[in-house]
């Protein structure tokens, strides 16, 4: 056995990516098997995107860069906060590292000391437990009750915060959950976090602008005068350009906080890849890149609406209707307890692993995300894989004895 560090014992490997592990050997072998695993758009990255990191490469630009990246990015990015976001971050305020997920992981290492407590909100993204653990934070779960479409309530937070707790993470839209809090219940978070001066907020918003039914997206750090000193806001083009091979993350706070990241990353990666920065400031800066943005948000929100309105009719599933990014997140737990080819299914995990066997669809067991009794489903696939898929599901819960 090779020896290995005590902390590879604090983290576990995702279950997301055994099950599409599995989903993927069984396409391999010929098998049609729907996919409702993906956590990525299914749309192309825009050509002009493309071209301009193409013309970097033309140009020369493959050599270092700055930690933070180069000017003309820093630039954009503040710009973006501050005309879309409200947000007055200054270029000296951005950073960026290689997707959201390094510029969080990078975040938690830079603030949290051993044992501060770091409330998140469930469900939640994967990953937020696992980079909390491995910077030595402690994580606390404040359970979104299915009841109130996964958000937590004002009392809730209140009660959960002890003077150990050092971060609060929010991420709205949420993955997997689907739902986007409007703007008055973030309003009342913050007002809580405010009443805490010890207490920091992550504010994930890499789901932005993939907001459905109207609704209004916040940022929490405009919501009162003390969060902007108290609160990083992330971002990245994963989503909202269909960019998400490309690496791209970007962090927004107060001057102190991404001094500390820039230090940390200037020791880890150094950069962004270089000529993807030119190209990550075009997204940004080119109305083309907010066109194809609204494109895909349209799409997304008819394929999301048609998924929820077909989950609701199988016979014993309840599913909070998704109102931001690409995840519909069926309880599916009346199902427990019943039994297909010699297997029970138990919880999200069997239930999933079964419908995969059994029904040739995939979908992601909520389990890491702090909910045994649910599944996510990504609707960033086609209206047809769409009704296949869910045809499949109501033969399956069928089949269930
Ligand atoms: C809520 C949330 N935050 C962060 C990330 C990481 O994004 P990236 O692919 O840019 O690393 C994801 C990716 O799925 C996510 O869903």
């Amino acid at each position: 056995m090779f020896p290995l560090a005590q902390r590879m014992q604090l983290i576990s490997e995702s279950i997301t990516l055994a099950v599409s592990a599995k989903a993927n050997a069984m396409k391999k072998a010929g098998i049609d098997v729907v996919g409702f695993g993906a956590g990525e758009p299914d749309f192309d990255t825009p050509a002009f995107i493309k071209e301009a990191a193409k013309a970097a490469l033309d140009k020369g630009q493959t050599k270092y860069t700055p930690t933070p990246c180069l000017p003309e990015l820093k630039e954009a990015i503040a710009r973006k906060f501050n005309a879309e976001n409200g947000l007055p971050y200054k270029p000296e305020q951005i950073t960026t590292g290689a997707g959201g997920k390094h510029c969080l992981y990078m975040a938690f290492m830079a603030v949290l000391n051993p044992g501060d407590e770091v409330l998140i909100p469930s469900p939640y993204w994967v990953s937020y437990p696992e980079q909390v653990k491995l910077a030595g934070g402690i994580v606390r779960v404040i359970r979104g009750e299915e009841s109130n479409g996964f958000k937590i309530t004002p009392q809730q937070l209140e009660s959960a915060i002890t003077p150990k707790s050092r971060v609060l993470v929010l991420n709205s839209p949420n993955n997997p959950g689907g739902h986007a809090y409007a703007p008055p219940e973030l309003q009342a978070l913050a007002d809580v976090v405010a009443r805490h001066p010890q207490l920091i907020v992550f504010s994930d918003e890499i789901y932005e602008k993939l907001i459905y039914d109207g609704l209004k997206f916040v940022s929490f750090a405009t919501l009162h005068p003390d969060l902007l000193e108290r609160t990083l806001t992330f971002n990245c083009h994963s989503k909202s350009f269909a960019m998400t091979g490309w690496r791209m993350g970007y962090i927004g706070g107060p001057k102190g906080a991404i001094d500390a990241i820039n230090k940390l990353q200037s020791q880890m990666t150094s950069h962004v890849t270089s000529f993807i920065q030119p190209a990550a400031a075009a997204a940004l800066t080119d109305p083309r890149g907010a066109a194809s943005t609204e494109q895909m948000r349209k799409q997304f929100e008819k394929r999301g609406e048609h998924m929820w309105e077909r989950l609701c009719d199988l016979l014993q599933i309840t599913c909070v209707r998704p109102q931001g990014a690409f995840y519909a997140f069926p309880n599916v737990s009346a199902y427990f307890g019943k039994s297909i080819g010699g297997a029970k299914i138990t919880d999200a995990i069997s239930f999933a692993s079964a419908l995969l066997e059994h029904s040739h669809v995939a979908v992601v067991p909520g389990n890491d995300s702090g909910f045994d009794t649910h599944v996510r489903l990504s609707f960033a696939t086609s209206m047809e894989q769409i009704d296949k898929g869910i045809d499949r599901i109501g033969q399956f819960l069928q089949k269930l004895g």
